[in-house]
């Protein structure tokens, strides 16, 4: 049913964005997430963060900025999934697994790994000085964020397609030793974009932290973008003399932000003699005029990171949802299945089954299909079944359901089930899956918030459902 291609990406949440990181990463992935046959993953990848960093306070000073700064560019938290690494215990869970079946030998060709061994011998030092299993078993926490939510494509910069490729003999592997012919883990492919400039800094380089080359996106405001624009390093021709516009950064940028008929004219003029420092005020101020608005935005979310808290946790949930099924298929397939598969049946639900918990109830309703209720203990209406064509399959999944709680807690997704926050046309919903089956939800809520208090009550009443059950 789901034609959408699944396309994810990993954001390393370190240092401050530039406009290279927008005109390179932020801008085209953001474009690519408004196709309507495109389903986005987005996220921050603050576990590989720990990798390069270890100063708390930039960490988390960066993560917050980063998510903001994506927000602030347009992300739309209703059509990309957007999350943290860090709030998905699925990912690290899934890292081991893939540990387990990942050769120490493809590791040791990953290129980032090989580039610290390489600079450690040319210092004498030992080879692996300084280098962290963090940094060893990055392309596996990469391959984990990846096959984790069944991503088709994976947009990245040319240095990290070792990483996905890496990602995909990982997947074999694992599909090779567990999945009895079945292909358990989708392969991935890695989309680099031809077409996406990469710009320049200020020395002409490719524009990189690492250069010290920048020019910042937002930090600093107006002020410390025309400042930077006026480091851009021209020649010496004087104005009025005829300028080849190609010489330096200051047409592509201009290209990059503007598009291409602006710059045509910006280059006549650079030919025609404009002077470098007027250009480099014509320059500042196009940039401003496109991310002034941006910016705006950018600083009211960091005024209020509790907003960009709430869209995070909520990505986090709908991240959760669509991986534990996923995850707990690998488990088993590896041999760890979940220890109550094979406990004896909830108790009789007489005994306990009264008033004081929340309770399923079946019926049929006018439209002739046979539906099951969920009312929480005072009676309100919970959520409400897809329509079954017998009362039997009503009551079956009833009884399913009441056996999850022979859990000793509800896991979310373990065994299949699990309580999704969802947005329809008619407004914020709760439901409930079984693996890939719809089976029930809650009427529309009044805003996002009233739809997640809703959440914690469904989750909170089937625990004590299952705890009635149970005789406790
Ligand atoms: N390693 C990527 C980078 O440095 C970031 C990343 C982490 C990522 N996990 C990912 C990218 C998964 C794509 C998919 O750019």
């Amino acid at each position: 049913m789901n034609a959408r291609t699944r396309v994810l990406t990993g954001i390393t949440t370190t240092g401050t964005p530039h406009l290279g990181n927008y005109v390179g990463a932020i801008r085209p992935a953001l474009r690519l997430a408004q196709r309507p046959d495109v389903e986005a993953f987005f996220f921050l990848a603050d576990y590989h963060a720990l990798i390069k960093c270890e100063d708390p306070e930039r960490i988390a000073r960066s993560r917050l900025e980063i998510a903001a700064t994506w927000l602030a560019c347009g992300l739309d938290p209703l059509r990309v999934v957007f999350y943290r690494q860090s709030d998905i215990p699925e990912i690290p869970e899934l890292a081991w697994l893939l540990s387990c079946v990942t050769g120490k030998g493809l590791m040791n060709r990953a290129h980032a790994y090989k580039a610290a061994v390489d600079a450690n011998i040319a210092q004498r030092e030992d080879a692996d000085a300084g280098i962290s299993m963090g940094l060893y078993g990055y392309p596996v926490l990469m391959a984990a964020d990846i096959l984790l939510f069944g991503a088709q494509q994976v947009p990245v910069g040319r240095d990290q397609v070792q990483h996905i490729e890496m990602a995909r003999d990982i997947a074999q592997r694992f599909n090779h030793l567990y999945g009895g012919g079945e292909a358990l883990l989708a392969l991935p492919d890695a989309v680099v974009d031809e077409d996406v400039a990469t710009l320049p800094g200020l020395d002409g380089r490719k524009m990189s932290k690492s250069y010290d080359n920048t020019i910042p996106l937002f930090a600093g405001g107006a002020k410390a973008l025309r400042e930077a624009v006026a480091k851009i390093v021209t020649d010496a021709r004087a104005p009025g003399e005829p300028k080849e516009p190609g010489s330096n950064a200051l047409l592509p940028i201009y290209r990059a932000i503007a598009g291409t008929a602006e710059a045509d004219a910006y280059a006549a003029a650079l030919r025609g003699g404009m002077a470098w420092g007027e250009a480099k005020v014509r320059l500042a101020a196009r940039i401003e005029q496109e991310i002034a608005p941006l910016r705006e935005r950018y600083e009211a979310l960091l005024a209020e990171p509790a907003r960009i808290e709430a869209a995070l946790r909520e990505g986090a949930r709908k991240a959760r949802a669509s991986a534990t099924p996923l995850l707990q298929k690998l488990r088993a397939a590896a041999g760890l299945r979940a220890p109550h598969t094979d406990a004896p049946a909830a108790p009789a639900r007489s005994a306990t089954g009264g008033a004081r918990s929340g309770r399923f109830v079946t019926f049929r309703a006018h439209d002739g299909g046979f539906h099951f209720r969920f009312l929480a203990a005072d009676g309100t209406d919970l959520l409400l079944s897809v329509p079954f064509d017998a009362p039997k399959a009503a009551a079956d999944w009833v009884n399913v359901l009441e056996k999850a709680g022979g859990e000793t807690s509800f896991v979310w997704g373990r065994e299949g089930l699990n309580l999704r926050a969802e947005d329809t046309v008619a407004g914020p919903i709760v439901a409930l899956w079984f693996g890939a089956e719809r089976l029930a939800e809650s009427g529309p809520q009044a805003g996002a918030a009233a739809r997640d208090a809703l959440l914690d009550r469904v989750v909170r009443e089937l625990e004590s459902r299952w705890r009635a059950l149970r005789g406790g």
